[in-house]
């Protein structure tokens, strides 16, 4: 089949190497990409949220199945264009994808649900983010409502931040705070039925020992040895099938990647969020272990015969992805550094470039994930850190403790 793929980060990389290595996809294309999409997929241009635009190039490049990565395009329609055109699309209808695009909607659809997760309030204005603040006390969570790239959740102790934040975006959810290990699921779904992926763990805030700011994520791993053993089917149970069957209901079918991101609390896995795509970067870790063809499992989402589909294979052994960001990142991150070392194998691109003279230069806040399998998770873990070792960017960093924890068995539920 001829795949086209939307978007141009980290997790689009690592889909591009697992729908290349797939025998069913004989001719990848990705648009736009990036440099490192560039060695195993025909790159196209594309403004990957203008859905006209993008069902356009589907048709041209005669798509058998397209794959949108990032959520801006699926909360701006872009499936829904591609589909309109016939033509079989993984990921869900602009309707659906408000599960991620508004923290309200996911909050409403997940009461509606039964689903388990923080008690929270949607707030406008300073009195109504007060009384909220003064409900739960610290550490405050303030979600901003809309997409923010990883960077609409201020976590803290600081009350004036707190408000600062809520004031900043205007239209916020406050919540419960959630205490305990967070989990990331990814979930193949066509609506009906649905295939959880293996459970990963990434880290979100910017420096070691989970301090610093919130970022898009700055490292994963899997698996998670120290998870409950029933969590994955606990997780489909209580919060999957329920939201796939509420959204249903609503005559908005969830199809595609649901991730949920969990916190184990003391009282059960909680909802932290939900995205309509995969996660990045857990998808690198996540996919580096599945053995499964990638094309076939998600062209089986996209067509609506997940239910026949056959279990799902993965490889023994645990994967490590550490990423490296540019200099200030996550605030307004500096690029066009030069970076050597980029094209390793297990080397994903997420914010690179090509200079006119060839060199590969930073581009974004997250510049590039280091990813390594292993037989275990220390083995992997040094062969991660072992890439990180090979790339040079000046003024970059990178956490360096990132699956420490669980290697060192340091997780507590
Ligand atoms: P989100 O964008 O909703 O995933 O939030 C980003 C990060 O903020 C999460 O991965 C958590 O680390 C943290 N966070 C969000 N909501 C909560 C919560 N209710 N309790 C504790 N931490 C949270
Ligand atoms: N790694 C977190 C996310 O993709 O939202």
């Amino acid at each position: 089949m001829r795949v086209l793929l939307i978007g141009s980060g980290g997790r689009e990389h690592a889909l591009a190497v697992g729908l290349a290595a797939d025998p069913s996809v004989e001719r990848l294309i990705a648009a736009p990409g990036n440099p490192g999409i560039a060695a195993v997929a025909e790159l196209r241009d594309v403004t990957a949220t203008d859905p006209a635009a993008v069902a356009a190039l589907a048709v041209e490049v005669a798509a058998d199945l397209v794959v949108i990565g990032p959520e801006a395009p699926l909360v701006a329609g872009v499936a829904d264009a591609v589909r309109a055109k016939g033509i079989a699309c993984f990921g869900p209808s602009g309707a659906a994808a408000r599960l991620e695009g508004s923290k309200a909607f996911a909050k409403d659809v997940m009461a509606a649900a039964g689903v388990p997760t923080g008690r929270s309030y949607e707030c406008t204005g300073e009195a109504e983010v007060a009384a909220a603040l003064d409900d739960f006390g610290p550490p405050y969570v303030v979600k901003n409502d809309g997409l923010a790239a990883g960077k609409g959740v201020v976590v803290t102790d600081d009350r004036t931040a707190a408000e600062e934040h809520a004031r900043d975006c205007g239209r916020v959810v406050i919540e419960e705070y959630l205490d305990g290990p967070e989990v990331s699921l990814f979930v193949v779904t066509d609506g009906t039925a649905a295939v959880p992926l293996m459970p990963a763990q990434d880290f979100k805030r910017a420096l070691d020992g989970d301090a610093g700011p919130n970022t898009g994520g700055m490292g994963a791993y899997a698996p998670l040895s120290w998870a409950p053993a029933d969590l994955v089917e606990r997780v489909m149970a209580e919060t999957v099938m329920p939201t796939l069957a509420e959204m249903r209901d609503r005559g908005t079918p969830f199809a595609g990647l649901l991730y949920v991101g969990l916190a184990l609390t003391g009282k059960g896995p909680k909802v932290i969020e939900f995205n309509a795509r995969f996660g990045d970067p857990e998808t690198q870790v996540v996919l580096a272990l599945l053995a499964t063809p990638l094309g076939e499992l998600l062209r089986a989402a996209a067509t609506g015969t997940l239910a026949d589909f056959p279990p799902l294979r993965w490889y023994e052994g645990a994967a490590v992805t550490v990423v490296v960001a540019s200099h200030n990142y996550p605030g307004t991150p500096r690029t066009g550094d030069v970076i050597t070392g980029g094209e390793q194998p297990g080397v994903i691109h997420a914010g690179t470039a090509r200079r006119e003279d060839g060199a590969l230069v930073s581009a974004g806040g997250r510049v590039l994930s280091a990813t390594a399998t292993g037989p275990d998770l220390a083995a992997a873990r040094a062969a991660a850190y072992a890439l990180v070792d090979g790339i040079t960017l000046d003024g970059s960093h990178h956490r360096t403790d990132i699956a420490l924890a669980a290697v060192e068995n340091r997780i507590k539920l």
